[in-house]
């Protein structure tokens, strides 16, 4: 099992053999449209795939025949009795939709491009590796979100910013000359989950990519994605005119400056025809930006976006702010710092907003710029990698977190103003609708460390294709395709996964609480740390625990944070009878006393908290030894070993954070709560 795990969800051979039984005649006659370069990916896949799940030699036929086996064919190019079978309305596929049918003794995959052809053939070849009946078969599908990216954090040195499954994939140093084989697998693994575009560097970014010598680099790593439907896009350093282009200065109003940056952009262009454009971090936690020069964001964003409009590029300008000299509350700064500029934003400028308020915690509310800016398409921006929910040696099933961000309701406009429908773009008639994923992806063997984080990379690209999405269904697919479609298994699995997202809240984050990690890493408690730089660094600064209680108060009596959310909204989470108790100390301080729900005092009820978390994660250990049946020695034996890491440091958790909030509450812990050794 040398390559354990590397293949992905796209073990082709590896799973499911009784299910593809009665599919072996799809190999008979295969008509698959040739010419470009993503139809020859298709082409490819077909061959990996079908042959590893069928066990059979495929035959290909030169001309499209009614008795194929299988047509791969885009609608204007069907002929004879497969244009029949096209029975629904091409409109419906649009640009990167599919369709998939089955008929008397054969299948049809077709689109309107190519590229819905690649990702209606990556459906078809899923559909096997699940087990599904293809037999009356008929499914149409099309993403509802137009870019679906991944943001990588990678540095040119290779290491990655929260990156925790080894180096950086891009080997600058080789290219542009040597192409590895993991760029290639990469970009199928992305576009077999929809994605569309990839950010190769880090929003604290290094000018030096813009320069010729990487940019050549670049080019050579576009031209492989683009076989596969994905663009390029770079982070640009705000000061990149003055680091790398010898200008005094990068003030955005500056002639000089914009030139540069029109010129630059051309120069890119001349390398890469469909770079995909640039992704902004400025005036964030110390990279430069237009405020330096007693600019806005929009004339930062504006400049920029100039510069790409000829070429057909976007701007993504991260809302990612906060600063060191607001002493309110860091939760509300995004808001208050883009809401103004809603309007002001060319038509190529998408802002990209965090989850949650605060900065990736294993839960937030959603952000309360969703919604806010009616005129400005905003563009969602996940964490998979798991820098505050115990990096690539925690079991976190993250799509359950997406999908609770995702189905929150805003209610700018009246019930039902999902922040699914916001980041869509339907909620107000946007022109452009973005999803990115900060990428848990790295020289790993199996890509992301944790076997189980491959799901989080699925997942993300499943949510990111379509919001509806319902966690459920992708832990489902995912056992399915990655392990086998044995019921008993997916019986184990399913709920385990589902289940530990809210063990990783108990266990660090209970009740509201967040951002308790300790200084830097991000990954143990700390919630003693008070002696940082800023305020707004500090874990004291979020728990606020003293004598009397506990949680930071966000309604009108404290920084009334909750002012920026809609009435609904702000009614909910502001009286102690409607906020649910997961965001209870988000929005509250409570005294140590306060009577929750079940009539437990708060005190003992987070202690419990903190216990159930730990009694989860044991739970997960108890499943995975049942799952070893159905599983082999090494899938075993590695989870078993990480699930044995999560359960000490659980412990941890629990341990650290109770015997440092007791030193306020000053309260016994409750029966079933053990006290630390
Ligand atoms: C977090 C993270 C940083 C990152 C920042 C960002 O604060 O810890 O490493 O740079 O988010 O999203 O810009």
């Amino acid at each position: 099992h040398a390559q354990q795990g590397y293949t992905l969800w796209m073990d082709y051979a590896g799973s499911n053999p009784q299910s593809r039984k009665n599919l072996k005649f799809l190999a008979k006659s295969i008509y698959m449209e040739a010419g470009s370069d993503i139809l020859k990916s298709a082409q490819n896949e077909i061959e990996i795939g079908l042959s590893g799940l069928l066990n059979e030699k495929l035959n290909f036929s030169d001309t499209m025949e009614n008795d194929n086996s299988l047509v791969v064919s885009k609608v204007s190019s069907l002929k004879g009795s497969w244009s029949q079978s096209m029975d629904v309305s091409s409109e419906k596929l649009g640009n990167e939709g599919f369709y998939i049918r089955s008929r008397d003794g054969g299948i049809l995959v077709t689109a309107n491009t190519d590229i819905g052809l690649l990702y209606g053939v990556f459906r078809l070849l899923q559909f096997i590796q699940a087990g599904h009946h293809l037999e009356d078969f008929s499914l149409l599908d099309a993403p509802s979100v137009d870019l679906r990216m991944l943001n990588h954090w990678d540095n040119l040195d290779r290491t990655i910013e929260r990156g925790y499954a080894g180096f950086s994939l891009w080997n600058w140093q080789k290219l542009p000359e040597y192409i590895d084989q993991r760029y290639i697998d990469y970009a199928r693994a992305n576009a077999s989950i929809g994605i569309n575009g990839t950010v190769l560097t880090n929003v604290n970014a290094n000018a030096l990519v813009l320069t010729p010598m990487y940019l050549e680099k670049v080019a050579a790593l576009a031209d492989v994605f683009r076989k596969y439907g994905i663009k390029v896009y770079l982070t640009a350093r705000f000061s990149a005119p003055m680091e790398i282009g010898g200008l005094e200065t990068a003030d955005p109003l500056n002639t000089e400056v914009r030139n540069w940056w029109a010129q630059k952009t051309n120069e890119i262009y001349k390398w890469i025809p469909d770079f995909g454009g640039f992704l902004v971090k400025a005036n964030s936690e110390g990279q430069p930006g237009p405020q330096n020069y007693g600019r806005t964001h929009v004339d930062g964003a504006n400049m920029l976006a100039e510069a790409v409009q000829p070429h057909g590029g976007v701007v993504i300008w991260r809302a990612f702010v906060y600063s060191e000299d607001d002493e309110t509350d860091r939760a509300k700064q995004a808001y208050a710092e883009f809401v103004p500029y809603d309007g002001q934003f060319m038509e190529n400028v998408l802002v990209q907003v965090k989850n949650g308020p605060i900065d990736f915690q294993s839960r937030e509310p959603f952000h309360p710029l969703f919604g806010a800016m009616s005129k400005t398409p905003l563009m969602m921006e996940f964490q998979i990698t798991q820098e505050y929910l115990g990096f690539s040696s925690h079991l976190v099933f993250l799509p359950k977190l997406f999908e609770e961000v995702l189905q929150s309701d805003t209610y700018v406009k009246g019930k039902g103003s999902t922040v699914a429908k916001v980041i869509d773009g339907s909620q107000h008639n946007k022109r452009i609708s973005g999803m990115a994923g900060v990428s848990n992806i790295g020289t790993d063997l199996n890509w992301t460390g944790h076997p189980f984080a491959q799901a989080n990379w699925f997942g993300f690209g499943r949510l990111a294709w379509n919001p509806e999405t319902k966690a459920n269904d992708i832990a489902e697919d995912w056992i399915k395709l990655t392990y086998t479609n044995n019921k008993e298994l997916i019986a184990l699995l399913k709920p385990m996964m589902i289940n530990s997202r809210e063990a990783v809240v108990n266990y660090m984050n209970p009740l509201g609480l967040h951002h308790l990690f300790d200084t830097g890493h991000h990954y143990g408690p700390g919630p003693w740390v008070d002696n940082l730089g800023r305020p707004d660094w500090n874990p004291t600064y979020y728990h606020k625990a003293d004598e009397n209680g506990i949680g930071f108060d966000r309604t009108k009596s404290g920084s009334n944070a909750l002012e920026q959310y809609s009435d609904e909204v702000s009614y909910t989470f502001g009286n102690l009878k409607t906020c649910p108790e997961t965001y209870l100390l988000w929005f509250h301080h409570l005294p140590w006393d306060y009577t929750l729900n079940n009539g437990n005092s708060l005190w003992d009820g987070l202690a419990l908290r903190y216990q159930e978390g730990v009694d989860q994660v044991s739970e997960m250990i108890e499943t995975w030894e049942k799952a070893r049946n159905f599983i082999n020695n090494d899938q075993y034996h590695e989870v078993k070993m990480l699930l044995d890491i999560q359960l000490k440091e659980a412990k941890w958790w629990r341990d650290a954070s109770l015997l440092y909030f007791q030193t306020f509450s000053g309260m016994e812990l409750p029966e079933g709560v053990p006290k630390p050794t």
